[in-house]
């Protein structure tokens, strides 16, 4: 297929995008470097740099669109909800517009488990209240509502796919935050010794150890699921499946895995919560599982972060 996969140059989006060149498909990366690298963009797809609105030219012949270019931190998105709103809301509706003046009829869309708030279940169900308590996951929210309404007006066919904690590498395709918030990253740098020490956001949630627990999945795994959705695109339907391993992990037990594969001691200070933070975060993906039949292969704590170091410490 041809596809064009916006937010290529990013983590999740240019693992995506190499296993699609992997996978035998035309693939073009739409990025505008605001997040992203170039040098991410894998071997063997064609790069476009430009935003959302600039899409219009890069849709022309294409059969689908994946779609990951995105603000994505929450903490920001609560200071600067505007610009969380523009380019999230306001560029993927450009971007639908655009697809629709092309005929380009199908996306997957970079979902996450941010548009359901604190969970009801002790396994978050893809049925449970969307209730996002940041504009982040307010964003995504407002977009997969936009694809449910396109989808009936427009004949859209949309699969989003909603994300518990991607980590790990595939290859040399790593996490590269200028700004990294994400656990596992910021404890290896622990270990490559660009940090002192890990901060720990709160030891008295009411979970296990006390520190908050979430479900990892490989980002191998997850943009494998991305190949699955692409294949049970319909029509004039949207699909929403989770991506999550369903089992949770405290941070504390994420540290100590970290300290197992990198054999570094990796100091850890206890500081306060971190706003907005849910003890628990854990995927139900039966359905993706039933339905795309969708297996996580790498998701082990221990191989995620495996991959994760040697991707970023070259062993
Ligand atoms: N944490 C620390 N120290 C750190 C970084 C994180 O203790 O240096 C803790 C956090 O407080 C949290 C856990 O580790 O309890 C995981 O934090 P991450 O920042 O790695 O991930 P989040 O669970 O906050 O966020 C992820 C995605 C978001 C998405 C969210 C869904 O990164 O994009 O899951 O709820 F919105």
């Amino acid at each position: 297929m041809r596809l064009l996969v916006t937010g290529g140059a990013g983590y999740v989006g240019s693992v995506v995008a190499a296993q699609l060149v992997e996978a035998g498909h035309e693939v073009t990366v739409l990025d505008d470097l605001s997040t992203g690298h170039a040098d991410a963009v894998p071997d063997g797809a064609r790069f476009v740099r430009a935003d959302l609105a600039e899409a219009h030219d890069a849709l022309d012949g294409q059969d689908a669109v994946l779609h990951f270019a995105a603000k994505s931190l929450v903490g920001e998105s609560v200071e600067k909800p505007e610009l969380y709103w523009r380019h999230n809301l306001g560029g993927t509706l450009a971007l639908l517009e655009a697809m629709h003046g092309k005929g380009v009829r199908r996306i997957v869309f970079s979902s996450t488990a941010a548009t359901y708030g604190e969970p009801i279940s002790p396994q978050i169900l893809e049925s449970d209240p969307p209730r996002p308590t940041n504009p982040y996951g307010e964003t995504k929210l407002a977009v997969d509502m936009a694809l449910t309404a396109f989808a009936g007006l427009r004949g859209l066919g949309a699969v989003s796919l909603r994300y518990f904690n991607v980590a790990g590498a595939y290859g040399r395709f790593r996490e590269r935050h200028a700004i990294e918030t994400h656990l596992i990253p910021n404890v290896l740098k622990v270990a490559t010794g660009e940090r002192e020490e890990v901060q720990v956001f709160g030891t008295d949630y009411p979970t296990p150890d006390g520190t908050c627990v979430r479900d990892y999945v490989h980002v191998a795994d997850l943009a494998r699921a991305h190949l699955l959705a692409l294949g049970a695109v319909t029509e004039g339907e949207h699909k929403i499946y989770n991506l999550g391993s369903g089992t949770g992990f405290s941070v504390k037990e994420v540290v100590d895995v970290c300290r197992e594969v990198t054999g570094h001691p990796i100091p850890e200070k206890v500081g306060p919560r971190r706003t907005g933070d849910p003890a628990v975060l854990v995927a139900s993906s039966d359905k993706i599982q039933a339905e795309l039949g969708w297996k996580a292969e790498r998701t082990a704590l221990p191989t995620i972060v495996a991959d994760a170091w040697a991707a970023l410490s070259g062993k």
